[in-house]
């Protein structure tokens, strides 16, 4: 469940009105604080300065993965996608505020759960699991949208969990394009995440990519490309 992995009082950087926020997650890149706004329950994903970069440079990367994070939401909504509602983007802060989603697991987190549970049911959960992620996925690429960071942690569910839509989360390093190379890559991301994340998940990967290609028409063109993509990766690590 997210819950805050500390409650110091925190400041958001640069932000003059110094008004206190809980730190809920931080990240390589990101810290996410939990806030409410206009009377809602919200998070602030704010990206923090990097000392070892040139600041100029620093503050032009940040707005550009804010405003390209935002923009995605916006075009994943319109699709039909899921994903939190965005209210605010502050760009001095370089921050966004958004829904918070409550009582929510990151699919990373709900396959672990399931994975130690040894209930009867569990195989039935992690495949209708991995189909929310094959329609999900597939609807993404329908309208061009590519994630470009891949997940089990960038994706969440929403308590009760069975009956959950799958929510997107984490736009950052997202493009449009309507490349099967670009695509394929997109895959590859996500299945050397899961399969490293998640022991002994290949076939539920594969079922993953079954419904992806049974809701994507133009699924056959992208799963050659995936193919050629691991197969540069395996010669990559024999060449070392
Ligand atoms: N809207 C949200 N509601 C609830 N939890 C969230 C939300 N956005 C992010 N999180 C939590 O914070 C984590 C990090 O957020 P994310 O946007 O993925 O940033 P990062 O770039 O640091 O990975 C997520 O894996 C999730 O656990
Ligand atoms: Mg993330």
């Amino acid at each position: 469940m997210a819950s805050a992995v500390t409650c110091d009082q925190a400041t958001l950087e640069g932000d003059t009105s110094q008004s206190k926020l809980t730190l809920l997650k931080q990240g390589a890149e990101a810290r996410i604080y939990l806030s409410t706004f206009m009377g809602r329950s919200s998070i602030v994903k704010q990206r923090f300065k990097k000392s070892y970069r040139h600041p100029k440079l620093d503050a032009k990367l940040s707005q550009k993965r804010t405003g390209q994070e935002v923009r995605t939401i916006v075009k994943c909504r319109k699709a039909g996608i899921t994903t939190p509602v965005v209210y605010f983007v502050d760009n001095d802060t370089h921050s966004i505020h958004m829904e918070y989603i409550e009582d929510s697991l990151t699919v990373r987190e709900y396959i672990q759960q399931i994975q130690n549970s040894g209930e009867s049911n569990d195989d039935e959960r992690l495949v209708s699991l991995a189909s929310k992620v094959g329609t999900t996925l597939a609807s993404m690429h329908n309208v061009d949208i590519i994630h470009g960071d891949l997940t089990t942690s960038n994706m969440l569910l929403r308590q009760p969990y069975e009956d959950s839509r799958l929510i997107m989360i984490d736009f950052g390093l997202s493009q449009i394009s309507h490349m099967s190379e670009d695509k394929g890559v997109d895959l590859y991301v996500l299945e050397r995440a899961f399969l490293s994340s998640h022991p002994n998940t290949e076939e539920l990967f594969k079922t993953v990519l079954d419904v992806y290609a049974e809701n994507y028409k133009k699924s056959g063109e992208v799963l050659k490309k995936l193919e050629e993509v691991r197969q540069r990766g395996r010669k990559r690590v024999m060449l070392g």
